[in-house]
């Protein structure tokens, strides 16, 4: 007899208890694996006056634990959760995205103490690979077998944002293929947990650019309109900077990173345009129980994605001592996909965690304000200090570290807060309750 429940009430319950486990885990990883050793990591930097001095192993646990430990856990939580919303609730869905999690969890885990430690790195960086692959895996089957209820497989047609999820996810599986191997080869040939230069630069093209940026392009495509009152995103112009943005990826993978980096600004320039962003809003944004500076920062996102693309065609003509590529990589990952998360995650995570109220809206327009300021010390002086070893802007550098690690310490602590408070349980209950959740995706 099948023990597992099939009420929807308590699937969506059992849901959103999956979805605050993946994100108090991808708050932790942001905290302490990947933020505090990102300030740790440019601290060194700063005080050698050299990127070359320091471990790319302790780099690259940094990078992996920000995007796949921190955006990705975010993302797969969101994609569990957002199957109640597809059609028809999976009965099993709940204890698929457990399975996943602790896999998910253990391997991003590994990941982090292999290349910090070289503890057992020959095995366990093959393993944690595996790990992070069987996690998403199951996810991937989960999410793509699951059926549409008749009545809507019927009627609608694939919409623009879901496009953009679907390809954002299958990127996603490609850079955990790609890093299984990678690490195989590491295992095998090298002499440090250390993915080499030549190879690390394109993969961050996946990694960076692919699925994070095209999952941010797809809820947005969704989210915008309803929560910052834009007008409805034009769905050719979002489908060609989709495509340009692939092939953007193609181009870093042969190593034609002035092709790549020119397509990836065009297809972020596309995706302004089709998404609205800069057009006056249609209607009032939706601020209740967010910051009123959530509009304005889901704006400035979009500036700091402008400046990641050209200081990106800039790096690939110009780099010489990695100051570029850095200040490009950080206007994107801080700049445009954290000031995203702070901004949407707050917006929409505490709903999806049991329809709670988000603890300080207040602490929420801090975070944006400081994770903004510390960005832009951060992209400003990164390439005076890299490229022209100045000596002004190499003391700049810490202080900028500094301010984005209060941002993040600021945000962890709202968004724990949040989880920590008490759900108004008795609306979240009562099977009525259901279309109430669905409005807030
Ligand atoms: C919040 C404060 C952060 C600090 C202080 C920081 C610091 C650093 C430093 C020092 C490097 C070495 C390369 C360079 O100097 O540019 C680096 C690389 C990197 N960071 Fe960050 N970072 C931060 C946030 C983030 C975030 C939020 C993400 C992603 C969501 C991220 C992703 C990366 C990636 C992918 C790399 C390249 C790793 C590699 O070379 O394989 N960083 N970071």
């Amino acid at each position: 007899m099948n023990m597992r429940t099939s009420d929807p009430v308590q699937t969506e319950i059992g849901l959103q208890r999956v979805v605050a486990a993946y994100v108090v885990t991808g708050l932790a990883f942001l905290i302490l694996p990947g933020t505090f050793l990102g300030v740790w990591n440019l601290v060194s930097i700063s005080s050698q006056h050299a990127l070359g001095t320091l471990s790319p192993a302790w780099i690259q646990a940094h990078g992996h634990a920000q995007i796949f430990g921190w955006l990705g856990t975010f993302i797969i939580g969101i994609g569990y959760y957002s199957l109640s919303k597809m059609g028809g609730l999976m009965p099993f869905a709940a204890s698929r995205g457990w399975t996943s999690w602790a896999l998910w969890t253990a391997g991003v885990t590994l990941r982090w103490i292999a290349n910090v430690t070289e503890f057992d790195w020959r095995l366990l960086l093959p393993i944690s690979a595996f790990l992070q692959l069987a996690a998403f895996a199951i996810f991937f089957f989960t999410v793509s077998r699951h059926k549409r209820s008749k009545e809507s497989t019927k009627r609608k047609p694939i919409e623009v944002w879901m496009k953009l999820v679907i390809a954002s996810t299958v990127a996603f599986l490609l850079a955990l293929v790609v890093n299984q191997v990678e690490t195989i080869v590491l295992a095998v040939t090298a002499t440090h947990p250390e993915i080499p230069h030549w190879l690390d630069q394109r993969y961050l093209f996946l990694a960076g650019w692919g699925f994070p940026v095209l999952a941010v392009w797809g809820f947005n495509a969704r989210w915008l309109p309803v929560f910052v009152g834009l007008s409805a995103p034009h769905g050719r112009k979002l489908m060609l900077a989709m495509s340009a943005l692939v092939a953007g990826l193609v181009a870093a993978a042969a190593g034609y990173f002035e092709v790549a980096t020119l397509l990836l600004a065009g297809a972020s320039a596309l995706a302004v345009v089709a998404l609205r962003v800069f057009r006056r809003a249609e209607r009032p944004a939706k601020t209740l129980g967010v910051s009123s500076l959530f509009p304005f920062f889901m704006r400035m996102s979009y500036v700091w994605l402008l400046i990641a693309a050209a200081l990106g065609v800039y790096a690939s003509f110009a780099d010489a001592h990695g100051g570029i590529w850095g200040a490009s990589r950080h206007a994107l990952t801080v700049g445009f996909l954290a000031t995203m998360v702070f901004g949407i995650g707050q917006r929409v995570l505490p709903a999806f965690c049991g329809m709670r109220l988000l603890f300080s809206k207040r602490l929420m327009g801090i975070a944006l304000v400081v994770l903004n300021v510390g960005c832009l010390l951060r992209v400003v002086s990164e390439i005076p200090a890299y490229e022209a070893n100045l000596h002004v802007a190499w003391s700049v550098l810490p202080f900028s570290a500094v301010t984005e690690l209060t941002a993040v310490t600021i945000f962890g602590l709202n968004m724990a807060l949040t989880l920590l408070s008490a759900p108004p349980t008795a609306a979240v209950r009562k099977p009525g309750s259901l279309p109430i959740l669905s409005q807030a995706v």
